[in-house]
């Protein structure tokens, strides 16, 4: 195996993740970051997020002197061949990314280079973002120094982000010169999956079409969930039935309170964006994104509904990260579902195995608990927003006798409702009977 000296510019999530997988298949990798202080509790071998694996990965080969972390872009660019750019795209006002980070992280990758480079997308980024990168990197290399731009998106998903990338179900490369492809098939040579070798647009188009189609997918599910609410059947046997067809597959198609998220919501907004501003308008994932927050507006409805009015009334809420094994809040559906149920005059607790410090930052003025039989004390309903995975086993006798009424409404289908109902509780949950 050839051994690629790689600079990874953002350690963020998909940066931190990504670098240290890479030291780990055997690469040189060092990590950048302009946050001081992150810089400084990664060399203290701490991680700044939750991610299972990830902390161990970067321990362990801080130790073997394969991963190095910096704050300054220069020393990673002498250091290396490959250089990713993995910094973040946040939305602006207008749903388009903020590539302005992206563009400074060119700019010097530009004024320090010193020899050959490959400067490669990590970021999820807008069709045509390689030219710009080109000509900015252009622009500043005074010297004229050779250089290629590639893309190479991630399809990462948080809680599975090691596993994703050294088991994924396909690599994709979007390339301009026979030079670059060699060294980025060198790069991933490690790891045993298909790879994609496109032009850089078609790469570049690939990440914002796969993570629009796998939200059309829920969206899709969430729609079927009310036919099944209104017409008596069963969201999860449509799913299944669904599923079996090989052409539709049985992933992405739990019916829920919607997706959330760094990805899905703020890329199937920038696609929108993007495709009108290439003079296309992209009326069905206009309807995607409808349907992902009337789902939100839906389980308030609902827990309004069954308790007449929601003024004064205590509603627990389990479950606060847009999903289980992550303490990311961001664009979570709890955010805007606990926003309707305060500003309908309802009083909040909550608790998440994982996520409480993140969602302090983001909602205040709610009780937050340090488990979910302190949420469901005196509580006029339990809500469920996120499966995690010890709300399965919780002790429902106990929760029954804790709440001031036995009401569940289960906004990610976690418990049986037949069981549910054995057990006295008045029982909802989406596309279930
Ligand atoms: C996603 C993509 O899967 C990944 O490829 C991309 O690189 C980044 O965005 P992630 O945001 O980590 O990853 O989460 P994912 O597991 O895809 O779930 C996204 C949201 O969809 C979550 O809020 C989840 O609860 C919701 N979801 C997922 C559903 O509501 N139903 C499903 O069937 C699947």
């Amino acid at each position: 195996m050839k051994v690629i000296n790689i600079g990874m510019i953002g350690t963020g999530y998909v940066g931190l993740t990504t670098g240290a997988c890479f030291a780990h298949i055997g690469h040189n990798v060092v990590c950048v970051d302009n946050d001081e202080e992150k810089i400084r509790i990664l060399l203290d071998g701490k991680i700044p997020f939750y991610e299972p694996k990830l902390d161990e990965l970067v321990k362990e080969n801080v130790k073997q002197g394969r991963l190095k972390f910096t704050n300054k872009i220069s020393e990673a660019v002498k250091a290396s061949t490959v250089l990713f750019i993995a910094v973040g795209t946040p939305p602006k006002d207008t749903g388009e990314p903020d590539l302005s980070y992206v563009e400074n992280v060119a700019k010097e990758i530009g004024e320090a280079m010193d020899d050959y480079k490959i400067i490669v997308e990590k970021s999820t980024v807008p069709v045509k973002t390689g030219e710009w990168v080109k000509e900015t990197i252009t622009r500043y290399n005074k010297r004229n120094i050779p250089f290629d731009v590639a893309s190479n998106p991630e399809f990462l998903r948080e809680g599975n982000a090691v596993g994703d990338f050294l088991k994924p179900d396909r690599v994709v490369i979007g390339v301009e010169s026979e030079k670059a492809k060699g060294i980025m098939l060198d790069i991933y040579k490690p790891i045993n999956a298909p790879i994609l070798i496109t032009d850089i647009k078609s790469a570049e188009l690939i990440k914002h079409a796969s993570n629009a189609f796998l939200s059309t997918k829920i969206s899709f599910i969430n729609a079927i969930s009310i036919v099944c609410e209104l017409s008596g059947a069963s969201v999860e046997k449509v799913a299944e039935g669904m599923g079996l067809d090989k052409r539709i597959g049985h992933h992405f198609l739990a019916a829920g309170v919607g997706y959330g998220g760094f990805c899905f919501p703020k890329d199937l907004l920038a696609f929108i964006r993007i495709a009108e501003e290439l003079g296309y308008d992209y009326r069905l994932l206009k309807e995607v994104e409808r349907i992902n927050e009337e789902q939100k507006e839906r389980f308030v409805k609902r827990i309004e509904g069954l308790l007449w009015n929601l003024r004064e009334k205590q509603i627990g809420v389990l479950g606060l990260a847009f999903k289980p094994n992550t303490d990311d809040m961001r664009f979570a559906p709890s955010i805007d579902i606990i926003g309707k149920l305060k500003a309908a005059g309802a009083k909040v607790k909550a608790y998440d195995p994982h996520a409480m410090n993140n969602a302090k930052k983001i909602i205040k003025d709610i009780e937050y608990c340090n488990d979910s039989y302190e949420v469901a004390k005196d509580s006029d309903a339990l809500a469920i927003v996120t499966e995690w995975d010890e709300f399965k086993t919780l002790d429902l006798a106990r929760i029954k006798q804790l709440l001031k009424l036995p009401i569940v409404v289960d906004g990610r289908n976690v418990f049986d409702p037949f069981k549910m109902k054995e057990l006295g509780f008045t029982y909802r949950s989406i596309g279930r009977q």
